[in-house]
């Protein structure tokens, strides 16, 4: 799909469908109003006859408007005025974009960006324009046989007030960041038998030929040599070999620290000898999301051309129960030093990422962010709306915050204190690998904690919000607008 932006108002406007709001109790926007000048109160009559009185999620299509150029004018409805925000603007464009994508209408010209959001500026509303409108009409097909048509509708423009370097520096921002997580979808979404450690490698191989990347790919032997004991544990059951993925962007100079994104790249958790039950163990398929959104906002920064360095690392392993594979009990030595004794083998996220997080420190990071879909407890917390976020620094846990609710994107914090350490005490080890069933969430983070002690950190827990279930199931691409609005505001630093 293109996206434009366009100044002016829309009554000339000769595109295939007009999109324009109307809020509650038929009040038109002054997009709407102009339509319904030029129209000579076309419009007002329609709202006359009931048909729409602009509740958040109406739509009404009108065809064959007197004196306008376009084919269609698309109403979309907006909830009352006084309640209007970030929500309902996101809500109304996806709402919008949806309904246009159902006409045969080729070209659309979108009005929303005109409202008025309260706390938003231009620059913001055009990005979230592009992020939305690319979300809403994102479809995976790779693995079925007989595609859906191809859309009618190639093209969106979005109304500007006036022509402005802000808006189209937002609009190029949310098409880079629209595509991040495409990549992060298209990722999660592909099955277990497909997406591989070594296909991970795979794709951060051809984005880096693609956007200028540095990629680098650590195999069994190298993760030997450098004593990642945590990391091989976890890839003992499996077939498939482990990798642990370097992907790096240089946008600044050499003498600027790079930020470190870790992303768990669990390609199947079938939670190995610690087996776990046979319902809806399809969907961790999606346990290499974290992974996926480390690539995707790998290549939103690289088409932003951000002034900042970026590494990302992925540990890519399957969890899987086999001859070989780590038992209950087993006592591990990381790339640390330190020795885990890995009480249960479902539980091994934290096992490989504890060796990224160690070959982290490599890079002198001026922050380390790792993303994980890390335990279902987390999803008992926040469910599907908020990641969960622990930090060793309460100025780096502001500033992830902050960029989650930019981004609409959101986090929310919860904490890293010592006195959950204990629960992680084992008796023939340095440190266990659960905590058990209080704080499920918070354990797994102090364990990660363990070893980030050399720089400032903080730890995503995405288990609720990198996919949903049912019958739309599929990835969701979070947390990439987090992260590259995280980096935007790194970069201009
Ligand atoms: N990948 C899972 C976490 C998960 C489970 C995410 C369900 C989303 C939905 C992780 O590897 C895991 O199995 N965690 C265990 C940890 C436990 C054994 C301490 C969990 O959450 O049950
Ligand atoms: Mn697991
Ligand atoms: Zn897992």
């Amino acid at each position: 799909m293109e996206f434009t932006t366009k100044a002016g108002s829309p009554e000339r406007i000769a595109a295939g469908c007009v999109a324009v709001g109307v809020f509650e109790q038929r009040k038109l926007t002054p997009a709407a109003e102009s339509l319904d000048r030029a129209a000579r109160g076309h419009l007002r009559d329609v709202l006359k006859r009931g048909d729409m009185d602009g509740r958040a999620g109406a739509t009404r299509v009108l065809y064959d408007v007197p004196h306008l150029r376009c084919e269609r004018v698309l109403l979309v409805g907006l909830g009352r005025e006084s309640e209007f925000g970030a929500k309902q603007y996101r809500d109304a464009l996806r709402t919008a974009v949806t309904a246009v994508a159902d006409t045969g209408a080729r070209d659309a010209h979108l009005c929303l960006p005109e409202l008025h959001v309260a706390g938003r500026d231009l620059e913001w509303k055009l990005r979230h324009a592009a992020i939305v409108a690319a979300d809403a009409l994102y479809r995976f097909e790779e693995t079925k046989s007989k595609k859906s048509p191809a859309r009618k509708l190639k093209s969106i423009t979005f109304a500007t007030p006036a022509r402005s370097a802000a808006a189209d520096r937002g609009l190029a921002q949310g098409r880079a960041i629209a595509a991040g997580m495409a990549v992060a979808r298209d990722l999660g979404n592909l099955p277990a038998n497909i997406c591989t450690p070594a296909y991970l490698a795979a794709q951060a191989r051809q984005l880096a030929r693609e956007w200028r990347l540095r990629a680098s790919v650590l195999g069994t032997r190298d993760m030997q040599r450098l004593g990642m004991g945590a990391l091989l544990a976890v890839a003992k059951g499996s077939r498939q070999p482990p990798k642990l993925i370097v992907l790096r962007y240089d946008g600044a100079g050499r003498g600027v620290k790079p930020v470190v994104l870790v992303g768990k790249g669990i390609t199947f958790d079938t939670g190995g000898i610690s087996l776990k039950p046979a319902a809806e163990m399809d969907e961790m398929k999606f346990d290499m999301c974290g992974a996926a959104s480390v690539l995707g906002t790998l290549r939103a920064v690289a088409e932003m051309k951000l002034a900042c360095n970026v590494v990302g690392i992925v540990p890519a392993s399957e969890n899987m129960p086999g001859g070989a594979a780590t038992k209950p009990g087993d006592v591990v030595t990381t790339m640390s030093g330190q020795t885990v004794e890995i009480l249960n083998t479902d539980a091994e996220g934290r096992l490989v990422l504890c060796d990224a997080l160690s070959y982290a420190e490599r890079f002198k990071p001026q922050a380390v962010v790792d993303i994980a879909t890390l335990t279902g407890a987390c999803v008992i917390a926040l469910g599907n709306v908020a990641t969960g976020l622990f930090s060793n620094r309460d100025t780096l846990a502001e500033e992830l915050l902050e960029s989650g609710a930019d981004a609409w994107d959101r986090a929310w914090r919860l904490p890293l204190w010592d006195d959950y350490q204990e629960q992680l005490k084992s008796p023939f080890a340095d440190v266990a690998n659960i905590g058990g069933r209080p704080a499920g969430s918070v354990t797994a983070a102090c364990f990660l904690s363990r070893f980030a002690e050399a720089y400032e950190w903080a730890h995503l827990d995405i288990a609720g919000t990198a996919w949903v279930s049912g019958k739309n199931k599929g990835a969701t691409g979070r947390p990439v607008p987090l992260l590259a609005t995280f980096l935007i505001g790194r970069a201009a630093k």
